[in-house]
């Protein structure tokens, strides 16, 4: 396969067969890159295990599995006869929406779904559940065009010869494909505009060094993977020229909840005139945050800290933080990149105008 033709390959998750009988498929984004091992889920218990466990990651991917989460869930709800439990509908939303708390994208796509459900009137079952599929279909394909558009805008914002430094993964494994910011990187590259690309390694769950180096790889994109601790060494050095990260949430006032360290890198590029960019769909947005303060950031274990896989790094008994995400304010951030074009300062008034033509 062709680097071209793998930047429209590569994808978390996909359906197999049709509604009534078909699974969902997800990659296993646990044991990448030593193996790619694809699982099947056949009900919705599994795919919010999927979630919970991260076997499917990154916002915009969390959101589509929990879409086809509703349609196994609902193809089970509504198997013996025409009226649907009300009580259990509410089970199930529940389950699914309670896997992880910091990406909004899960909750925009479960409103999504719900909204079908609650309308669903006298629909036949095979209508109701034929009109669930599709919207699930839809979720995941809307979001890669969103993504590809995305690119376009982003790679525009970005100069000649750019060396793009990156955070955590934000590639076709946490969307519907292509990605968010390494979807502007994959653009830039496509533009001819791409150097290089610095691979945050993402401390401590990895995602740089086992998912983004994977898919750099696979896409022969020119990359280095750096331990968080360097970034700052190499915009000192003058080999950043700007910073492009993804999104888990972002608030009315422009203040974005991403991947732990997000925070940090802002930070040292205010301090080194290095413009930070963040890439994220319109679903990750959430005009109803209106302090960074209160989105809610996901604590995760203590092993993920002290472990690697299963060897030790710390002594036991050592006390461990492990917030999974942080909040970066808006005033450190150069623009939003969205589908429907950049967002700058004053965020308040710029986010909320993008919602006007959707
Ligand atoms: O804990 P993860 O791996 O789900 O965190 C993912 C991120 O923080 C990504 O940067 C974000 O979801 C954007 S993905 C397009």
């Amino acid at each position: 396969m062709t680097a071209q033709a793998f930047e429209t390959a590569v994808t978390p998750i996909r359906w197999i067969g049709g509604w009534d009988d078909g699974r969902v498929e997800m990659i296993d984004q646990k044991l990448l890159p030593n193996e790619e091992t694809w699982f099947s889920y056949e009900d919705a218990q599994g795919v919010a295990g999927a979630i919970k466990e991260m076997v499917i990651r990154g916002a915009p991917a969390i959101g589509i599995a929990a879409s086809y989460g509703v349609v196994l869930g609902m193809r089970e709800l509504t198997r013996a006869g025409a009226e649907v439990p009300v009580a259990s509908i509410d089970e199930l939303f529940e389950l699914l929406a309670n896997t992880r708390p910091t990406a909004v994208n899960l909750f925009w796509a479960l409103e999504r779904m719900r909204a079908l459900v609650d309308a669903r009137g006298d629909q036949s079952r095979e209508g109701f559940m034929r009109g669930l599929f599709d919207e699930a279909e839809f979720i995941r394909t809307d979001d890669r065009e969103r993504c590809l558009t995305m690119g376009k805008f982003g790679a525009e914002l970005m100069p000649e010869g750019a060396r793009i430094l990156t955070h955590c993964n934000t590639g076709g494994l946490a969307t519907g494909g292509y990605g968010t910011a390494l979807g502007v990187i994959r653009a830039t590259n496509a533009a001819g505009k791409l150097a290089h690309v610095w691979i945050d390694e993402t401390r401590p769950y990895l995602q740089g060094a086992r998912l983004t180096a994977w898919e750099c790889v696979k896409d022969e994109l020119p990359s280095t993977l750096i331990t968080d601790n360097m970034a700052g060494h190499f915009m000192q050095r003058g080999q950043v020229d700007a910073v492009v990260v993804g999104a888990d949430r972002i608030g009315a006032d422009g203040s974005t909840a991403n991947k732990i360290g997000t925070y940090t890198l802002a930070v040292l590029c205010k301090h080194h005139g290095i413009p930070f960019y963040v890439a994220a769909p319109l679903s990750t947005i959430d005009l109803a945050i209106t302090s960074g303060e209160d989105i809610p950031i996901e604590q995760r274990s203590a092993r993920e800290v002290t472990h690697v896989g299963n060897r030790v790094l710390a002594p036991e008994g050592v006390g461990v933080a492990h917030p999974a995400f942080d909040v970066t304010p808006g005033d450190l951030i150069a623009g939003v990149i969205t589908e429907k074009g950049v967002a700058r300062a004053p965020y308040t008034e710029s986010l909320a105008a993008l919602f006007d033509t959707e």
